[in-house]
């Protein structure tokens, strides 16, 4: 469990001053002028140091992405766009550290400006990395093909790097610190400290700061009261927000919860979202509900992706009822792999993967409910989402 003396957000429950002279009481903003004096490459190989690992899904090294910027300006100017976005169901950790300790977030924001040259530096609530910065320059949100890539060619044509809040929020912490203290915290591979936001079936759902590699059982045990109805009562959960394959009950008792961990059994940490789900869940028609946000928030661009999301929502909701063939669970997952690797955005990973959790570790489920809708047919759908 993490120690008191290491926690980075210590007003992440808005108990406190969240203004200037609160956050300066907190340990922010002390010494920031003598940390940039120490120069741009002495901040990113401290950063690279630390094992920082991009918060907002996909788990980059932040220090390795700053040094992809380029060393010295063209003359085009350098923007960091920090993503507040929260897109991702289940994610609620960005806003608490804005509304409650927003001076974590603007002293990161200066100090990773720096490193990288930034001239200016946006917060912007909107999805996706590319889709974002389209949106930023005013045109329609949807994601850019990659190459280029935003570090050479981002944010009006300029070099660009995108960053989610918690990866800057931590930064001057790391820096004043020292990068040997963040990395370690956790493991190898999975340093420092994570907000956890945790909804679902367990008895007190909340966002907290715990370290890397927390065992799910302490980390739910320890903050939230447990699962609803005892650990046994745990059917599964989705540890990092709902693009990510769900994890069933009888590996949740070993999972780790950092990178290694989650894909160890075949998911991932992403924004650390962990929707747990007991057994009073109906695992398919909540992955159904899951594919129809993934079919409404589709930008469209994508064969794959435009037409899949919405053959996948329909498909699982006749699941969800039994009104399928067995045939069709293995053409479903067929149809996740043609989505997977084959769109211009992570989009089409974050739809997919869930519904190959869901075919991995239920398909007995999805069976037994196409043999008891075969010997008991009942006419009326019961749709999942209203179009
Ligand atoms: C479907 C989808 C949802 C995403 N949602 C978020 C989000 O809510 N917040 C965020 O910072 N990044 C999100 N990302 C990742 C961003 O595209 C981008 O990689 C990230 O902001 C980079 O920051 P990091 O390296 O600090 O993690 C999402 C990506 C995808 C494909
Ligand atoms: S994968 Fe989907 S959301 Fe991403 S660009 Fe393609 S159509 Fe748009």
């Amino acid at each position: 469990m993490l120690a008191d003396k290491d926690r980075i957000f210590t007003n992440l429950y808005g108990l406190h001053d969240w203004g200037l002279e609160g956050a300066r009481a907190r340990g922010a903003w002390d010494g920031t002028k003598a940390i940039l004096e120490k120069g741009r490459d002495w901040i990113i190989n401290e950063v690279k140091a630390s094992g920082l690992r991009g918060r907002g899904g996909a788990g980059f090294p932040t220090g390795l992405k700053w040094s992809f910027m380029p060393k010295k300006s063209d003359g085009r100017p350098h923007y960091l766009v920090v993503n507040a976005d929260e897109s991702e169901p289940g994610t609620c950790k960005d806003r608490e550290i804005m509304r409650h300790d927003p001076h974590l977030l603007v002293e990161g924001c200066l100090i990773a400006g720096f490193a990288m040259d930034a001239h200016t530096c946006f917060i912007y609530i909107r999805g996706e990395e590319t889709a974002l910065l389209e949106s930023l320059e005013g045109k329609k949100g949807q994601p850019r093909l990659k190459p280029p890539f935003p570090a050479n060619v981002g944010l009006y044509g300029c070099p660009t790097t995108v960053n989610n809040v918690e990866s800057i929020a931590v930064v001057p912490d790391i820096v004043r610190r020292g990068a040997a203290w963040f990395a370690g915290i956790g493991r190898p591979n999975n340093t420092g400290t994570k907000l956890f936001c945790i909804s679902g079936h367990v008895e007190k759902p909340c966002t907290v700061e715990d370290a890397m590699g927390v065992p799910l059982r302490e980390l739910l045990d320890t903050h939230c009261g447990g699962v609803r109805g005892g650990w046994n009562n745990l059917l599964a959960v989705i540890p990092g927000g709902s693009s990510m394959p769900l994890i069933p009950a009888r590996d949740c008792e070993h999972l780790l919860m950092d990178f290694d961990g989650t894909r160890e059994f075949k998911s991932a940490l992403g924004t650390a979202a962990v929707i747990v789900m007991d057994k009073s869940t109906d695992i398919i028609r909540a992955m159904a509900r899951i594919s129809y946000f993934y079919k409404h928030e589709s930008c469209g661009q994508c064969t794959p992706c435009r037409e899949g999301m919405g053959w996948m929502w329909r498909v699982l909701s006749r699941m969800a009822e039994g009104r399928a063939h067995k045939r069709e669970i293995d053409m479903l997952m067929e149809v996740t792999t043609q989505i997977e690797g084959h769109t211009i955005c992570a989009f089409g990973e974050g739809a997919a993967w869930p519904v190959q959790g869901l075919i991995r570790h239920f398909r007995h489920e999805i069976e037994r409910r196409i043999d008891d809708y075969s010997a008991n047919p009942h006419p009326e759908p019961v749709r999942v989402a209203a179009e």
